[in-house]
């Protein structure tokens, strides 16, 4: 299970940038029209640009010349509408593109984060919720940016550029050929160039990336770094991450603008020449005034564009680099795989089965090997056992949020790797050690998933808690249902998360409830009301208790010692207590 993400080098994006505006069309889906518009008025506008010299070049050659200040009148008043429509039309153009790039940011935010909300836990252990955020947030704008300015101006560009190339040629082949000469010069050096801007930007992404993994890191922990004094520690590392940024930003930028001084150097050359050559030719009486004005007029409209294009270039590069970094989240599978459900659940089957189950973490030892033992229905179990002697990991796997590296785990005698996670979560409800909880109400968290309650008026889902005594445990909260939650959790305590993930999992009724340390960050009152609450489920419902407290599992049916690898059935509660003082059965 490698879900570790920035595996992809930098150079597999390496001068492809025909194959990354390809998977940039498809993002566009459903702007058919709006596209159609963009386009049509960024052909118009560019028209425009393109008509203008040649009305002038005409104007003053056959009506400035011969002093005729009516036709220059007229002309001008042709001019002056022609460059409102082009006015309108880059208007309409720039209202369009904009909606067209949010649209497209929404779109794609969305779909990250629902490819996140797919991925395993295993996820999330092995990659900084900061770079992952980074992701959804900077990635994604560089690529609005480059739908809502780029593209067009790019489209647009293009037109301008192509259209003024063939009018110069067409209008004075030499002249013409001559004034593209810089033209040809820098695009060779374009070349030679942009795969190293190409790997700049990445890596300014990468390192952007990375800081705000580290920033996440250390306010997430914040409370423990000052409590441990290590400050200094996190301060330096913050300091390495923001100096690679720094670096890295500093050299895209240094690459990012290399172009426009390299381009505008061009134009120059070409006007220079166009002027020296035209001159020439004006004496020898093969070319008019007026002419050379308006082939002056297209080398502007040939290479300012060219100049813009290497800005949106540069734009287009950091679009692709955010792109692949996107893409990298979205191509990853989870291989949680939900398996074809070809075996029968099994009536007479223990509700859970664990069958030679062994697990690791990616980067651990063995936590549990080789067990084997079975939940009945309606039964109490407590696990017991030292801290990180596995219970929490056993609890995890109970309720699949990690599959065993070998072994199966069986739920209603079928393969738990058979159902699907709606399924699962009708038959099992789990408060973990430490919730998730999703950004959003105490509604929305603990109806998360639960089909039966999402069209529940506020009143008809209190009558529901009322019901099954949940209502004082709402009363925890200032706004009730309604009280907001950020995922991040700063707002509340994590005994009311713990509320949150209890009152979830009663709601679900499921027939196995894993509580694990479930009561540990709550007051003796309010756990008195949890246990009330568990009084009152139905008898079939099987119960797995993680606790510390004693009293909580003096009741239990059966008590499992789980430490080392090895999950022993302790009988009394005698026995847990001599194995977990004394490290030996009692005799
Ligand atoms: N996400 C993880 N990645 C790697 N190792 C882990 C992870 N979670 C727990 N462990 C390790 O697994 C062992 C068992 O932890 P845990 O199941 O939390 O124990 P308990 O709940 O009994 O305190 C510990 O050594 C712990 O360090
Ligand atoms: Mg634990």
């Amino acid at each position: 299970m490698n879900y570790k993400l920035n595996t992809i080098d930098e150079q597999s994006n390496k001068g492809n940038t025909l194959g990354g505006i390809k998977r940039l069309i498809p993002l566009m889906h459903g702007e058919g029209r709006q596209t159609l518009i963009a386009f049509t008025t960024i052909l118009v506008s560019s028209a425009t640009s393109l008509i203008t010299p040649i009305i002038i070049a005409h104007t003053v050659d056959t009506y400035i010349r011969n002093k005729d200040f009516h036709g220059v009148l007229a002309w001008s008043l042709v001019l002056f509408a022609i460059y409102c429509v082009g006015l309108g039309a880059s208007y309409i153009q720039t209202i369009t593109m904009g909606s067209i790039g949010r649209r497209v940011l929404f779109n794609l935010r969305n779909t990250i984060f629902n490819k996140l909300q797919e991925l395993p836990v295993a996820f999330f252990n092995q990659n900084k919720a900061g770079d992952l955020i980074s992701r959804i947030n900077n990635d994604t704008d560089k690529l609005n940016q480059f739908f809502a300015q780029a593209l067009m101006q790019f489209v647009g560009n293009a037109f301008l550029i192509l259209g003024a190339g063939i009018l110069l040629i067409v209008l004075n082949p030499r002249l013409g050929a001559a004034a593209l000469l810089p033209a040809v010069v820098i695009l060779g050096v374009t070349q030679i160039i942009s795969p190293w801007v190409n790997r700049v930007s990445f890596k300014s992404l990468q390192a952007l990336g990375g800081m705000s993994g580290e920033i996440q890191e250390s306010i997430n922990n914040f409370k423990v770094i000052v409590a441990f004094n290590r400050l200094d520690y996190f301060r330096n590392k913050f300091d390495e991450a923001n100096q690679k940024n720094f670096k890295a930003s500093v050299t895209a930028g240094i690459a990012s603008n290399i172009f426009t001084p390299l381009y505008g150097l061009a134009y120059n050359f070409g006007q220079l020449i166009v002027l020296a050559y035209g001159i020439y030719l004006i004496s020898t009486g093969m070319f008019t005034v007026g002419l050379l004005i308006g082939f002056l007029l297209y080398v502007n409209s040939f290479y300012n564009p060219l100049r813009q294009l290497a800005t949106v270039w540069s734009s287009l590069q950091l679009a692709l680099a955010g792109l692949e970094r996107i893409s990298e989240v979205l191509a990853l599978k989870s291989d949680m795989i939900t398996l074809p459900n070809t075996q029968p659940v099994v009536p007479s089957a223990p509700l859970l089965a664990f069958n030679n189950v062994s697990f690791k973490y990616p980067d651990s030892g063995n936590i549990i090997s080789d067990i084997s033992f079975e939940l009945l229905p309606g039964k109490v179990y407590a696990l017991v056992g030292p801290t990180g002697g596995g219970k929490t990991t056993t609890a995890s796997l109970m309720a699949r949020l990690y599959d065993p590296t070998e072994g199966t785990i069986l739920l209603n005698g079928r393969d738990i790797r058979g159902y699907s996670a709606e399924e699962r979560g009708k038959y099992i409800g789990f408060i973990l050690q430490e919730p998730f909880l999703f950004t959003g109400t105490v509604r929305e968290n603990i109806i998360y998933g639960n089909t039966r309650y999402h069209d529940y008026s506020n009143e008809q889902l209190l009558e529901v808690l009322k019901e099954k005594d949940l209502t004082g445990l709402l009363a925890r909260f200032e706004e009730g249902l309604s009280t907001p939650i950020s995922s991040s959790g700063d707002m509340i305590s994590l005994g009311q998360k713990q509320l949150i993930a209890f009152i979830r999992a009663i709601l679900r009724e499921p027939e196995l409830l894993i509580l694990d340390e479930a009561t540990a960050n709550i007051d003796t009152v309010t756990e008195e009301l949890l246990e009330n609450i568990l009084e009152k489920l139905p008898k079939t419902t099987t119960k797995v208790i993680i606790a510390h407290r004693l009293n909580t599992i003096e009741n239990a049916d059966d008590i499992f010692f789980v430490n080392g690898g090895e999950i022993t059935r302790a009988g009394s509660l005698q026995n847990a207590l001599d194995l977990l003082l004394h490290g030996k059965r009692a005799s």
